[in-house]
C-alpha cells in the first residue's frame, strides 16, 4: 500500500490492475465512497485537466474540495513561506493534497512533511504519474492489452514529465518497444534510457515520424514546452513533428493517437477528423482521467 503517489514506478502491476478495475466500477457507479473527505489542490503552475478532474473526482465521490487557483501568486508563497510550512498547514485542513509545482522534486519534499497523502500533479520536468496512469488505462481500454506494444513517443521529450512517467510504467510490462522522436535539443534524458535498458524495454531514437507511424500501436504526441526554453529553441522545434489529416492515414486502423493535452502546433487535424476518426483517442483519454483519479482517491483514502 502506498501512502503518497509521487513517481509512477511506485506502482506494481497488481496495484495498477486493482486501480483499473476500480476505475471500471466507478464509470458506472454513483456510490459516494468518500463522504466528508476534503481534497486540497495546490497548483503553482497552470492546469485545466489535472486540477479540475481531481476536484470533480472528489465531488463525485461525496467529498469536498479546497483550492488555491494560482498558488504561486495567491498562496503565502508570495510572502516567502516555504513549501514545507505550506504543506504542514494544509495537511491539517485536508485529507489529501494534490500538488503541481514548477520545481522537480517538490512533490517529494511535500510528502516528507505531510501528515496526509500527497499526489504529484506534475513537478517541473520531473514526473506526472497520474497522467501516466490514465494514459496506460486508455491504452488498456482502447487496444485491449498492456504488453506487446509498439509505442511511438514524439515531441519535447526533455521536459515532458508525462513521457517520463509513462516510460516508467511501460517498463513494467512485457515486449514493449518504444520509438522516440524529438528535436535534437529535446531528446529523452539518459536516466529514462538507463531505466528502459534495465527493464528490457527495446527503444530507438529516430527522426522521421511518417516512417514509424505504420508500425505503431500507440502514437503519443506531446507539446513543445515553450515555457521551459528560449524563444529560439521553441521556434526551431515547434513545427518539426505534427499529425495531419494526411499522415494520420499511415496509422494502422487499430492504432490509437494519444496526447496528454493541451495540444498546439503538433496536432493539425481538422475538426472533422478529430471527431470522426476513432484512432484519435485523446479526448477519451482526458475523460478517463476523471475516473482513474476517482479510483486513486478511493485507493489512498478508502
Ligand atoms: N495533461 C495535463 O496535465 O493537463 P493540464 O496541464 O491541463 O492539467
Amino acid at each position: 500500500m502506498i501512502k503518497h503517489f509521487i513517481e509512477s514506478q511506485q506502482l506494481d502491476k497488481d496495484t495498477i490492475f486493482t486501480l483499473f478495475n476500480k476505475t471500471d466500477e466507478l464509470i458506472t457507479s454513483n456510490e459516494k465512497l468518500l463522504p466528508g473527505k476534503i481534497l486540497a489542490t495546490l497548483f503553482y503552475e497552470p492546469s485545466t485537466r489535472t486540477r479540475l478532474s481531481f476536484e470533480s473526482a472528489m465531488l463525485k465521490l461525496g467529498g469536498n474540495v479546497i483550492s488555491t487557483e494560482n498558488a504561486k501568486e495567491f498562496s503565502s508563497a508570495i510572502k516567502g513561506e516555504s513549501l514545507e510550512d505550506t504543506i504542514r498547514i494544509i495537511s491539517s485542513y485536508a485529507d489529501v493534497i494534490v500538488i503541481r509545482h514548477f520545481e522537480e522534486g517538490a512533490a517529494k519534499i511535500a510528502s516528507s512533511v505531510s501528515s496526509v497523502p500527497i499526489i504529484n500533479g506534475g513537478d517541473g520536468s520531473g514526473q506526472h504519474p497520474t497522467q501516466a496512469l490514465l494514459d496506460l488505462y486508455t491504452i488498456y481500454k482502447e487496444i485491449g492489452r498492456t504488453d506487446n506494444l509498439t509505442v511511438v513517443i514524439v515531441g519535447d521529450l526533455k521536459h515532458g514529465r508525462t513521457v517520463r512517467s509513462l516510460c516508467y510504467l511501460l517498463g513494467k510490462f512485457e515486449k514493449i518497444k518504444i520509438i522516440f522522436l524529438a528535436p535534437k535539443h529535446l531528446l529523452i534524458k539518459d536516466d529514462i534510457k538507463e531505466y528502459l535498458r534495465r527493464h528490457n524495454v527495446k527503444f530507438e531514437e529516430q527522426t522521421e515520424l511518417d516512417r514509424y507511424l505504420p508500425e505503431a500501436d500507440i502514437v503519443y504526441m506531446t507539446r513543445i514546452q515553450k515555457e521551459r526554453m528560449s524563444d529560439e529553441e521553441y521556434q526551431n522545434a515547434k513545427e518539426m513533428y505534427s499529425i495531419t489529416d494526411e499522415n494520420i492515414k499511415l496509422l494502422n486502423k487499430n492504432a490509437r493517437l494519444l496526447h496528454p493535452l493541451p495540444h498546439v502546433e503538433e496536432i493539425k487535424l481538422s475538426f472533422k477528423t478529430e471527431r470522426k476518426d476513432k484512432r484519435v483517442a485523446y479526448f477519451r483519454q482526458a475523460e478517463n482521467g476523471l475516473y482513474v483519479r476517482m479510483a486513486l482517491l478511493v485507493y489512498l483514502l478508502g
